[in-house]
This record gives structure tokens, sequence and C-alpha cells, in this order.
């Protein structure tokens, strides 16, 4: 009696392993069946356009609702900052006439660079990676892997510029910009 009771703890045990394979198959077969995100939504790679639609230093920053960021032109290139504060995830907003953003949830202030100027928030505000593809896709330039801000090709952003390619039909195809939603630079770690 004993002996049938320990060879049906062995059976039991036995099975646990198998079990779990099996459930672990399963789980990998039902995340390749999820969705996958909608493109041009947060968590995706965004087209925002080509580089003469881009902000200049001059520009107000510009948010974008639906990638959760605001994208603005620095002296030192363009940032695409995330839009949650960097304290308790409230939505920020750009002051013009302070000329930073302010949390209206607690009163942090973040520089044009997304730097705190003020708390209770203690660090900078995240970063997502942008990129420059050419007419074919290929990625001509893309954010350091420090997160810092992004020259665009020496171009005037108001015109043709010497590295823009010729499509089909002979036009000139500027190079796009895009920003990767599904990564992000943290504002800890990020200099300048
Ligand atoms: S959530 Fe922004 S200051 Fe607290």
């Amino acid at each position: 009696m004993a002996t049938l009771g320990r060879r049906h703890i062995l059976q039991w045990l036995w099975g646990v392993p198998f079990i779990a394979v099996i459930l672990q198959i399963s789980g990998i077969l039902f995340s390749y069946g999820l969705p996958r995100k909608k493109t041009g939504t947060f968590g995706t790679v965004i087209d925002i356009g080509s580089l003469a639609e881009m902000p200049t230093p001059v520009d107000i920053p510009l948010h974008h609702s639906r990638g959760r960021f605001w994208l603005l032109n620095n002296e030192n290139g363009l940032v695409a900052i995330a839009n949650t504060c960097s304290h308790l995830d409230c939505l920020f907003n750009w002051n013009q006439e302070a000329g930073c953003f302010i949390c209206p949830c607690h009163g942090s202030q973040f520089d044009r660079q997304g730097k705190v100027l003020s708390g209770p928030a203690s660090r900078n505000l995240d970063r997502f990676p942008l990129l420059v593809v050419d007419a074919d896709g290929q990625v001509i330039g893309q954010t350091s892997p420090e997160g810092k801000p992004l020259l665009l090709p020496s171009v005037a952003l108001r015109g043709i510029p010497a590295d823009s390619t010729e499509s089909l039909a002979g036009v000139q195809v500027l190079p796009r910009v895009q920003v990767d939603t599904s990564r992000r630079f943290s504002g800890t770690t990020i200099l300048s």
C-alpha cells in the first residue's frame, strides 16, 4: 500500500516538469498570436515627417500626443522628450512665458533639454531615440547610445538637402525622421 502511494507521488513529480514545458510552449504560441501594435502608435516607430518639416531651434516644443513625446530642436540637435514627469508620471506642459516645461501636479520644472530646473522631480526627463531614414528606409542617422540630441544632417532645413535621394519619378525625396517609442533613454543617465 505504502509502495503504491510512493509510486503515485513519483508519477506526479515526473509530471510536473512535463506540465511546465507544455505551459511554456503554450505561452510562446500565445504571444505570437497576439495582435501586433499598430504602426504609428505609441510603442512603435513613428514617422514624424521629412527633414524640412522638423522644428528649428527658435520654434516652441511640439507635443505629439499619439507618440507621447515633445519634439524640439535645440542648438545641439533634435530631441524627443517623453511627456510624463520624472517625479510621478503626470503630464507636463510647455510654458512659453517661463521658457520651460512645468508639471501641474507638484510644480517641477525642466529646461528645453529635459533637465530638472526645480523639484520635487530629482531626475531629468526620459528621451526616445530618433532615426533619420532615406527613401529606401535605410537608417542614415540616429540618436547616440548616450541619448544625446541628434544633429540633423547638414542641410538647409527649409530646402532640398545635398543628400536627398531621387524617387523613380525623378522627384527629390527628403530623408524622413522617425521616433522609436518602443525604447527610451532614462533621464538618470542622460548627461546633455
Ligand atoms: S508628478 Fe510632476 S512634479 Fe510631481
